[in-house]
């Protein structure tokens, strides 16, 4: 597939990938490796070592293996460096471009004698015809984390930055649909660089004086429509400053459907008051999906039934992957039913804090099952939401 003449994507479809290290793929992924055809052909990032024969096999579709001279590796991470080994048995001579970082990781990830180059912000290589120049965004993703800029061609080779997880036979962003790709690449941003907002700040800062025409991505679909890389980049720089719509998201789980009863209740009188809330029991929803409409919304709200003196195992879950990824500048509640004793509910209001979640107000919890008295309590949560979010 000819991205630009001499450009070709050489990548693999996983068309049947339906969990990412604990991020849900209804739609599957890619892993895009980049040829470059030039005087010294490069080959920019590789695939998950079980995508290996389909991207040889593609790569071969263009030239023969032995003629590449450089492998660029954006990523240590292995669904991008996990068939550079095997590359390298084709193309011996080659070398392998990387950060400092990256040449640390790689090594310990293979064990490698790999001929290196290292490279810093603003290095070059010159490949005939074109220059690849480099940028470290290191904590986009991993420490390692660099992008690669082809000047001739004003093309970004972006890694993590802008993908999305999304198997499709077509390869650009237009094709596909731009407002589901910018779904996807807006889960993809909740549950993968969160955390990592003033890093991509200052990513963003670094590459904004470069004229950018197309962007490849390692996963999903390439932006080439110049509307659609100022969207991207639009929403890169509101996720990276933690900015939120007017939105709730109630997150709960519940085990006799008393947690249940005060988060419907919770989302009916939001509904009354004409506010947009959504409402996840964690029995239905996944967290990586939760994760999602959290970052979107500005208060969150959180619920659960206690089991023996904790939350419920899911709700346990949820929070540990919430405070990993920690959704700053909202503002939360939490709620729930309990038996004999209040204590589980600390880890709730604990997971608030360590969020980087904002305390809104008391919270509501009721012994065994609501009544019409504790249910009304709820309507004060509600006057403080629609503070918090007008
Ligand atoms: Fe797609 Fe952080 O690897």
């Amino acid at each position: 597939m000819m991205i630009k003449k001499d450009i070709y994507w050489t990548g693999y479809i996983d068309w049947a990938l339906r969990n990412f290290h604990g991020y849900s793929t209804p739609s599957g992924s890619t892993y895009n490796a980049y040829l470059l055809l030039d005087e010294k052909p490069t080959l920019i990032d590789t695939v998950k070592r079980y995508g290996y024969e389909e991207m040889l096999y593609n790569i071969r579709e263009v030239i023969d293996p032995s003629k590449i001279r450089y492998i660029i590796s954006n990523h240590t991470e292995m669904d991008h460096s996990g068939s550079i080994g095997k590359m390298l048995e084709h193309c011996p001579g080659a070398e392998v471009v990387c950060s400092a970082k990256g040449e640390e990781g790689l090594k310990k990830h293979f064990g490698s004698d790999w001929k290196f180059k290292v490279v810093t912000t603003g290095d070059s290589i010159s490949i005939g015809k074109r220059t690849l120049k480099f940028f470290p965004v290191p904590m986009v993703h991993w420490p390692d984390s660099m992008v690669t800029y082809c000047p001739q061609e004003k093309i970004l080779f972006s890694n993590d930055a802008f993908g999305q997880h999304h198997a499709s036979s077509e390869r650009f962003a237009d094709e596909v649909g731009i407002e589901t790709v910018c779904k996807e690449a807006e889960k993809y941003y909740a549950n993968i660089v969160l955390p990592y907002g003033s890093q991509v700040v200052k990513a963003l800062e670094a590459l904004q004086s470069l004229p950018i025409e197309t962007i490849c991505p390692s996963h999903g679909l390439v932006w080439r429509r110049a509307e659609d890389i100022k969207r991207i980049i639009a929403l890169y720089t509101q996720w990276a400053q933690y900015q939120s719509e007017p939105r709730v998201a109630i997150v709960y789980d519940t085990m006799w459907h008393s947690s249940e009863k005060m988060a419907l209740r919770l989302c009916q009188l939001l509904e009354k008051d004409g506010l947009a809330v959504k409402l996840m029991s964690l029995q239905a929803v996944h967290i990586s999906d939760a994760m999602t409409e959290v970052m979107r919304s500005r208060v969150i709200c959180i619920g659960s039934a206690i089991l023996n003196n904790k939350i419920l195992p899911s709700m346990g879950a949820f929070l540990t992957y919430m405070k990993g990824l920690k959704p700053k500048n909202r503002s939360g509640f939490t709620f729930g039913s309990y038996g004999w004793s209040q204590i589980g509910f600390k880890e709730l209001e604990d997971a608030l804090h360590e969020s980087g979640i904002t305390k809104l107000c008391d919270s509501v919890y009721s012994n065994w099952v609501p009544d019409e008295g504790e249910l009304k309590r709820l309507e004060e949560v509600v006057i403080k939401i629609k503070q918090a979010i007008l």
